[in-house]
């Protein structure tokens, strides 16, 4: 595995490569969901490359940009074990110039949600995806679908744009409790991370809800919050694979999306159904 920092010597290796090109951006910290989205990719091209940047413009004032949990030397550990061919680790210098072109998500699905509670989070999300597609050009990319939103408009850019990358939305990998894997997960102690179970189960319990054929929003949304009692929910939010809000579950096109805060800890997790 070759780590690479600099712009001229990723244009000059890609430049050599004519063979599928699968790419995984990340922040780092890289855990099993991060591992899940690399070997998909190993699996299906024939190169692999992955990022590692802590992107600055996708973070408000006040967000955890500071602390944000850095493991260069696992992850590069990580990375190799993966068989990744190319590890690509800019500084933000590198990345960003005084006065840029600027990305504007798109305005609908962009400022609800994580948009609202975030905004401007996505532009600078499109911002780093769209530059790093730039320098990459992969010809597959993998996102999670842990981040459903941010996946979500990542394919829409990818159309707007006429980027033609073939984009893979990957499972959301959970610890055996059912707590989703995130990089933020090191900030909770033992007992909020108890707490976090909950969104988990109450997850679940929309899904077995749904299994029963119970399908107002409301209904569901009563029973999830009963679960969650204990904690400080931002969102509970129902929305069809377009993100557009709805009031009834349609099988097979329905995300329901949960944020919390869990004292200064803001989760994310969701269900597909
Ligand atoms: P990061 O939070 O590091 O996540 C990188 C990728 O891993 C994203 O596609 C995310 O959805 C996926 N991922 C995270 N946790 C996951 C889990 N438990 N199961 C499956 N996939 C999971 O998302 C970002 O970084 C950044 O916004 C980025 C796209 C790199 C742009 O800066």
């Amino acid at each position: 595995m070759e780590i690479i920092h600099t712009i001229e010597q990723l244009q000059n290796i890609r430049k050599n490569i004519n063979a599928t090109v699968g790419f995984v951006p990340t922040m780092g910290a890289l855990h099993n969901g991060h591992i899940s989205l690399i070997k998909k990719a190993r699996e299906a091209n024939e190169i692999v490359i992955v990022s590692v940047f802590v992107n600055p413009t996708q973070f408000l004032a006040g967000e955890d940009l500071e602390k944000y949990p850095k493991k260069t030397e696992a992850d590069i550990k990580i990375c190799q074990l993966c068989k990744v061919d190319y590890l690509f680790m800019p500084l933000a210098t590198t990345m960003y110039t005084q006065d840029e072109v600027l990305i504007k998500a798109p305005l609908l699905r962009s400022y609800t949600l994580e948009g609202e509670r975030r905004p401007g989070h996505f532009d600078g999300v499109l911002q780093v995806v769209l530059k790093l597609f730039g320098l990459v050009k992969p010809t597959h990319a993998y996102f999670g679908k842990k981040d459903a939103q941010q996946l979500s408009l990542i394919m829409q850019m990818n159309e707007n744009l006429f980027l033609g990358i073939t984009i893979v939305p990957c499972e959301i990998i959970r610890e055996s409790d059912g707590l989703a894997l995130s990089s933020r997960n090191v900030y909770l102690s033992d007992e909020q991370r108890t707490q976090a179970l909950a969104i988990s189960k109450s997850l679940n319990s929309a899904g077995k809800l749904i299994g029963r054929g119970i399908l107002e929003c409301d209904l569901i949304q009563e029973s999830m919050q009963n679960i969650m009692a204990d904690l400080e929910i931002e969102y509970i939010a129902f929305v069809d694979r377009a993100f557009n809000k709805i009031d009834k579950i349609i099988l097979g096109n329905t995300i329901i999306l949960i944020a919390v805060k869990i004292g200064s800890t803001r989760l994310i997790d969701n269900i597909w159904i």
